[in-house]
């Protein structure tokens, strides 16, 4: 049984996914708004996309050629739907574990009249590995993820060497990894890792941080950040 099980992962593994036992998110079972649940009806068929359909066709999908940008983690989708608005000569594909996220996502963006945004409701780990061509993406974000505060939770911090270095599979020649924290040991674990993985390269002056870019919206959960006083550190590296 035990011999299965690690063949399982071994062959999986030679097919090139990564498989992740820890995961970085506890699934809450937050109820729905009426909103929500009536925008994923009527429009998911339309913005929704699905694992199980397997890699996707970024050109056919959106109908154009034009850049690809990646968001792991959404929350409610808020700031990615103001991204999506302001920057119309752009793809934009949101991934977010959480439905009501997810939902208030798909609402927003139809009543912004958005349409350059599709979302995944599913594990970003498993879309990674099974739905996203290597080098499709121009820009990955990862803005306040989980920082999963206390030592013996790091592992569930999705930032890794394995996930740093699946990113820069993802990404095009020169496509920027963008990543965002208020939590300054995960910064600092942030930076260690980037720089210890080869083939990227550091966009900071300072070859640390960079200054917070404009067109990155503050998010929800960055707005709870400075209510609490929380430093922001924001990250950039290109693949080279
Ligand atoms: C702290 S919140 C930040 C949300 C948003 N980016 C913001 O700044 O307001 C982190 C989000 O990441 C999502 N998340 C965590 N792990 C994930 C995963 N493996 N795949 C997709 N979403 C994930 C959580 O559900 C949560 O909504």
């Amino acid at each position: 049984m035990t011999e299965q099980t690690h063949k399982t992962i071994e062959q999986a593994q030679e097919e090139g996914k990564y498989i992740r036992k820890v995961r970085s998110f506890v699934k809450r079972e937050g109820r729905l708004t009426k909103g929500q649940a009536r925008a994923l009806e009527l429009y998911w068929q339309e913005m929704g996309l699905n694992h199980e359909n397997g890699m996707v066709n970024f050109s056919e999908l959106f109908g154009n050629d034009n850049p690809v940008v990646l968001e792991i983690g959404f929350g409610m989708g808020k700031s990615l739907v103001e991204m999506a608005k302001n920057a119309p000569e752009l793809n934009f594909v949101g991934i977010e574990v959480h439905r009501p996220g997810v939902g208030a996502c798909v609402a927003l963006a139809k009543e912004e009249g958005v349409d350059n945004l599709k979302v995944y409701e599913h594990d970003a780990i498993e879309i990674l590995a099974d739905c996203i061509p290597d080098g499709s993406l121009s820009t990955v974000q990862l803005f306040f993820p989980d920082p999963w505060h206390k030592k013996k939770h790091h592992k569930r911090r999705i930032v890794q060497p394995e996930f740093v270095e699946t990113i820069r599979q993802k990404l095009k020649v020169g496509g920027v990894f963008h990543m965002a924290t208020d939590w300054e040991n995960y910064a600092e674990c942030m930076l260690d890792d980037m720089q210890s993985s080869p083939g990227y390269k550091n966009l900071s002056e300072t070859n640390d941080y960079v200054p917070r870019p404009d067109n990155r919206p503050l998010t929800k959960f960055e707005q709870r950040g400075h209510r609490l006083g929380h430093g922001v550190w924001d990250l950039q590296f290109s693949k080279e």
